[in-house]
């Protein structure tokens, strides 16, 4: 991956001016930093749905293999930012999907362990608690006292042989921790045990190399630092584990040979031996054409020069806290991501006069989360500790 410390050689910065005037037209009307929550269409991929779905409108302009070729490319990109094969890359709507259908496809038995950080985002917590209906042991591990997951813990309970598999967020939603992947990809490949990765809070905002860093499942919604449609995502399924896992609902297309659309009724019960097997057809292919559009301007961008990017815009809000003494939500350093939350005094009232001042950002878990992305500038993020000051 992915957790590496932030480069100490920066790479070329982002020229945000030419990215705001070609992509982002608006961001001069306000400053948005929720990317953790919604992050925006760029102009490319506003023009590529707007494109798809005019000839949506006249379904004869969209032959098969446009459909087929627009998730086909999908993949392709997909396992491009993730250093993993097109065969290892399901589509899905959203986290969720990826996240539910291997709670429920992982060979566990009655009596296994999995293993929770507490407070991850309940998109990755809800699959897991429902396995307990299958005699599944679900631990969920208190965080530590900043809130971050407890990963000294989480790597000792992997010493027990019946923890099976344990999931977590690579990027957290409330403060921006960023696990130690290598860290739990050693340790569960030592063990045994399955790593799954809610990674829709650190894909597009960081690299994650998965051929540097084995992990058996990683789960992501397009809609946030992908800058992709409602609609969008993917579940990574490490190749040497598909065939392991018996998906528990399926897809028409998720067999071998139903490629084949003049012979539909030849039932073949082999499910397919790449991750298309988890893939529940028929897909939102505008939204993917949508993606396909984002992820070439995250590629042309380059994630490790957007990571250094966030690493200077965050600089003006850390000098501020600093001066304030406003509390930090966030780990700085390896262990600090784009998302950078803070806790000052009366944080109700600052978020307040953020809002006022037209800065869009969240309250998450009682400290306001700023999320900016490529086109935010130095100059917004001054004007934050400006607001925040006064
Ligand atoms: C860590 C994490 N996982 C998942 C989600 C959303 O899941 P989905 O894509 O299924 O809506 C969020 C959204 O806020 C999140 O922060």
């Amino acid at each position: 991956m992915t957790a590496e410390p932030w480069r100490v050689t920066p790479p070329a910065p982002i020229d945000t001016d030419a990215l705001r005037a070609a992509e982002f037209p608006w961001t001069s009307e306000t400053v948005y930093l929720n990317n953790a929550s919604i992050g925006p269409l760029p102009e490319r991929t506003r023009l590529a749905l707007d494109a798809f779905n005019q000839r949506r409108a006249t379904p004869f302009r969209l032959p098969d293999r446009d459909l087929f070729g627009t998730l086909n490319e999908s993949r392709r990109l997909v396992a491009e930012l993730l250093s993993a094969t097109p065969e290892e890359i399901a589509l899905t709507v959203n986290t969720s999907f990826g996240l539910g259908v291997v709670a429920r496809a992982l060979p566990l038995r009655p009596g296994d362990h999995v293993v929770v950080s507490d407070r991850e985002f309940p998109a990755n917590v809800y699959p897991w608690l429902r396995l307990r209906e299958s005699g599944i042991e679900v631990e969920l591990i208190p965080t530590t006292v900043e809130g971050w997951p407890d990963e000294a813990r989480i790597l000792k309970r992997l010493e027990d042989p019946r923890v099976r598999a344990v999931a977590v967020s690579l990027v957290q939603f409330s403060n921006g921790y960023c696990v130690d992947l290598p860290a739990l990809s050693a340790a569960t490949r030592r063990m045994g045990a399955y790593l799954v990765v809610d990674a829709i809070q650190a894909v597009g905002q960081m690299p994650v190399d998965l051929r540097r860093t084995p992990v058996d499942v990683l789960a992501c919604g397009g809609q946030k630092w992908l800058l992709s449609p409602w609609g969008s995502g993917f579940v990574y399924v490490r190749r040497g584990l598909i065939s392991e896992l018996s998906p528990p609902v399926t897809g028409w297309m998720a067999f071998e040979g139903t490629d084949d659309l003049t012979r539909l009724t030849t039932y073949n019960d082999t499910l397919r031996g790449d991750a298309r097997r988890f893939e529940l057809i028929t897909l939102p292919y505008q939204d993917f054409a949508g993606m396909n559009a984002s992820l070439g301007l995250i590629l042309e961008l380059g994630v490790e020069r957007i990571q250094a990017h966030l690493q200077r815009l965050h600089a003006p809000i850390l000098a501020w806290a600093e001066r304030s003494g406003a509390r930090l939500a966030s780990p700085t350093g390896s262990r600090g991501s784009g998302i950078l939350c803070l806790a000052p005094d009366e944080v109700g009232e600052a978020f307040r006069r953020l809002k006022a001042a037209r800065i869009i950002c969240s309250l998450r878990e009682g400290a306001i989360r700023l999320s900016p992305h490529a086109y935010n500038t130095v100059d917004e993020m001054e004007r934050v500790a400006t607001v925040l000051g006064g």
